[in-house]
């Protein structure tokens, strides 16, 4: 057989066997060149970029207008040639060893907020850095409503409505965040399984070890037109957002800008205090090690010596 076609034909044989290749790419470059506009417009694109890099016309211009904007103040060196270097040094200079500001509009009973406080905000955010590294601001009030007379209205009824004041006043008798985000948080947690609010709130208490000179604050805040004042700052903080207003809970502000496109960020705030932070101190959650762990983990690096 194998005869046969050997005899058949010599030339068609080596052809295969050797020549295709070659002649693969005659047919291809054939083509590209005298096939339709489409294709030698995509060939002399190709070309030209290839001319571009290979001559090294790519200009420090082009290298500037690629840089991420999250990486414009990462290096000084970009941001000189860039023009991006004063812009980096206010910044600089305006947050130094200033905490990040984390603003939380939230309502008591909205679960999405019971979620962010319970999952991300007490055990990532409060729990990884201290105070001097952010200062956490909590807005007991949503997308409540708020008549000229005063009357608040709140999405998920009365008993909403009646737990933010109570956190609002808890807020106000506990400034210190290590002392009333903790508080917040185990209230939420009770809610959000669905236990009865005045025991959840007995037990936050008997936990947290919150005294009887502070439970009596509150329920003074409570029973007087305190708490109604405290509400209507809530109601002017959430209403004086700016730039963007929030269309939905929980809404977080970064150093008290309210962006609707930055809300995806919410489950990386302790990364963005990471890149964010300027001071004298490192932040030790922000060691490599520590904050790698969670992610792609940076070890065994090869050194460069
Ligand atoms: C945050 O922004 C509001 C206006 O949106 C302003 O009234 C308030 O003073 C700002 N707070 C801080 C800490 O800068």
């Amino acid at each position: 057989r194998r005869r046969e076609r050997g005899k058949g034909g010599l030339d068609s044989v080596s052809v295969s066997a050797t020549m295709r290749p070659f002649l693969l790419l005659t047919l291809v470059s054939l083509s590209l060149s005298v096939s339709g506009d489409e294709n030698s417009d995509r060939l002399n694109e190709y070309l030209s970029l290839r001319d571009r890099v290979k001559s090294k016309r790519v200009s420090s211009n082009d290298d500037c207008s690629i840089l991420p904007p999250s990486l414009w103040c990462t290096s000084d060196t970009l941001a000189k040639k860039c023009g991006f270097y004063d812009q980096c040094q206010k910044f600089s200079k305006s947050t130094y060893n200033q905490p990040v500001l984390i603003t939380l509009l939230y309502e008591s009973l909205c679960p999405g907020c019971q979620k962010f406080i319970t999952e991300e905000l007490y055990p990532k955010v409060l729990k990884n850095f201290g105070a001097e590294f952010v200062k956490i601001e909590l807005v007991p009030y949503g997308n409540a409503k708020i008549s000229p007379e005063g009357e608040i209205t709140c999405q998920h009824g009365e008993d909403e409505c009646s737990i933010n004041k109570f956190e609002s006043c808890l807020i106000a008798a506990l400034p210190d965040q290590n002392k009333h985000v903790p508080a917040i948080h185990c209230i939420e947690a009770q809610l959000k399984v669905k236990v009865d609010f005045n025991d959840a709130i007995q037990k936050c208490f008997e936990t947290l070890q919150i005294g009887m000179d502070i439970q009596t604050m509150i329920q003074s805040c409570m029973v007087t037109r305190e708490s109604a004042r405290l509400q209507q700052a809530a109601a002017e903080r959430t209403n004086n957002v700016y730039p963007d207003k929030h269309d939905h809970v929980p809404w977080v502000l970064f150093n008290n800008a309210s962006l609707a496109d930055a809300q995806f960020l919410i489950g990386d705030i302790p990364q963005l205090i990471c890149s964010w932070w300027r001071g004298d101190k490192k932040i030790p959650y922000c060691e490599v090690e520590k904050v790698n762990a969670r992610r792609f983990k940076i070890d065994r690096v090869c050194k460069n010596n």
